[in-house]
This record gives structure tokens, sequence and C-alpha cells, in this order.
């Protein structure tokens, strides 16, 4: 059986960090780190995240602030909060919610957010420096970000002679993923829903990567025997055991077949889940660290 790895664990153990830096900060600079994030719509999923978001925000002592829009919110209105949030020196991080209601040009928000208040480091300065290996300089991407903690508790710093496979392509993760990989010198193939036989490409990687949001799409068959396996994906799927009009939650990966090949392997939930709740809140602390010089 493969060896579990708790992202509650590590997640509370890096938000552990993140209150003793801002203590610090508080002390020593007079400034406590802002987070802002905005929701507009009412899907129910994004509301539990944006949720915990604010809630972790809070409890990390940061001044929390939650936008929550409505439906009808034209870009107009959006822009010009986000144009606010810019230019509020109390608001060190400035979160857009994703996915944004249809109307709406997500990529324009997105990118007018400053990019040093860019705490989900979506905007392409961002983007940019974590895909040319300058991992230091800009706000890097919080679920690829917490992925590579477990990539890097398991095999160290150094991936070189690894082969790795991510499955998605995403801005939001798979791209900085690969990047990030790619960086900690790992052999990296991007698969995505245009890849010939997936199942085969999968069966080289000695850490396989899934976010795809297919439920439970990776299959025991598609495993290395002793594989490290990073399970990215949250799908609400129907569970009518647990009663009319209830769901529980499972990964892209088919976790109990799985276990039984995988070396390593996360769990849905309670593995990358939380961790990028976590590093939200160490991005935001590392912005407010940089604007206190
Ligand atoms: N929607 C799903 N994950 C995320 C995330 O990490 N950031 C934002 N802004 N939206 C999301």
């Amino acid at each position: 059986m493969a060896e579990l790895i708790d992202g509650r664990k590590v997640a509370a153990e890096m938000i552990a960090s993140v209150k003793a830096a801002t203590s610090a900060l508080k002390a020593e600079a007079a400034s406590t780190p802002g987070l802002a994030v905005i929701i507009v719509g009412d899907d129910p999923a994004s509301h539990a995240y944006v949720g915990a978001k604010s809630k972790m925000a809070k409890e990390c002592g940061y001044n929390s602030i939650q936008h929550t829009l409505p439906e009808a919110t034209t870009q107009e209105e959006l822009s010009s909060l986000v144009q606010t949030l810019n230019r509020d020196p109390s608001v060190h991080g400035v979160l857009v919610q994703l996915p944004l209601p249809k109307h709406l040009d997500s990529e324009a928000i997105i990118q007018s957010i400053l990019p040093e208040k860019d705490v989900d480091g979506l905007h392409v300065v961002n983007a940019g420096k974590v895909a040319t290996g300058d991992l230091d300089g800009g706000l890097v991407s919080c679920t690829p970000a917490g992925a590579m903690l477990f990539v890097r508790r398991t095999h160290g710093a150094d991936l070189s002679g690894l082969s790795v496979v991510v499955i998605g392509r995403s801005n939001l993760f798979g791209k900085p993923m690969s990047a990030l990989l790619l960086a900690a010198n790992a052999t990296v193939t991007t698969a995505h829903s245009r890849t010939k036989d997936l199942p085969a490409v999968c069966r080289n990687a000695d850490i396989l990567v899934a976010a795809v949001g297919r439920p439970e799409m990776v299959k025991a068959d598609w495993i290395k025997p002793g594989a490290t396996v990073i399970d990215v994906g949250i799908n609400r799927v129907p569970a009518p055991d647990k009663g009319e009009g209830k769901f529980r939650l499972v990964g892209d990966v088919a976790f109990t077949e799985c276990e039984k090949v995988a070396g390593v392997i996360t769990p849905v939930p309670g593995g990358v889940g939380p961790m990028t709740i976590a590093m939200l809140m160490a991005n935001t602390v590392i912005a407010a660290y940089r604007k206190a010089g």
C-alpha cells in the first residue's frame, strides 16, 4: 500500500510559519498583511473556497476583506474595484476567484491586478518569472507551489533523472507546475486532452500529477509501480448513499485502486487542497514583507 501524504498536516506546518512571519512583520514594521478576495456570482463550490480563504486569512492575523458581487456585475464595476484595491496601501494581496461568470473577461481582470499584489501568481509578469526559472522574484501560483512542497518532501529539491507527467495544461495549474518541475531538473511531459495514449504516457512517470477535473479518471494500470501520485482534482460527485442531493469529493485519481500500485499518494480531500490556501497565505505575507522593504 502506498504511503499517504497528509496535506492537512503539511499545510498546518506552513500556516504556523506564516503566523510567525506575520507576528514578526507586525512587531518590526508595524504592518499587517491585507488580503482582498473578490467573488462574483453564486457558484456554491467557489463560495466554499472563498469562505475558507477569508477565514484562514483572519486566523493568520491578516486584514481579511471579502467582496461578494452579484452575478450581474459588469466588467467596468469589477475593473474599478480591482483598481481601488491596487491603490489601497493596506491591501497586499488581491485575488479574484475563478471561474468568473461568462459575460466577464477573466484574462483582462487578472492582468489588471498589480503584479506585486497578484497573490494567485496569474499575472503574466509572475507567470513569466516562473516560466524563466526566476522563482524568488515574483509570486508563484498557489496550487503548484503546494504540490511542489509534496514533491520536495518525497524526492528532495533536485529531480534530476526523474520523469514527471503532468496531466493538464491550464494557466492556473498545469503550465506553472510543469515549469516548477523543470526548474527542479525533472524531465517533464505536459499531457492534455489531445495527448495520444495517455495511459501509456502516464506509465512512464516516476511522479504523476493529475489536474484534469475528471472524477477518478486515472486508473491503477496507468501508474508505474512505486510512483508518486499527486491528485490535484477536486470533483463533486453525487452520493445518494449519503442522502438525497448529497455529494462527495473525489479526485482525478481512482484512489482505492491506485493506492495499491503507487509508492506515495495524496488523498482527496486532505491532499493538495489545504496546500492551496496555505500557499496563498504565504504569498500574502511575502507581498507584505516586500512592501515593508
Ligand atoms: N479557482 C480554483 N482554484 C483557484 C485558485 O487557485 N485561484 C483562483 N483565483 N480561483 C480559483
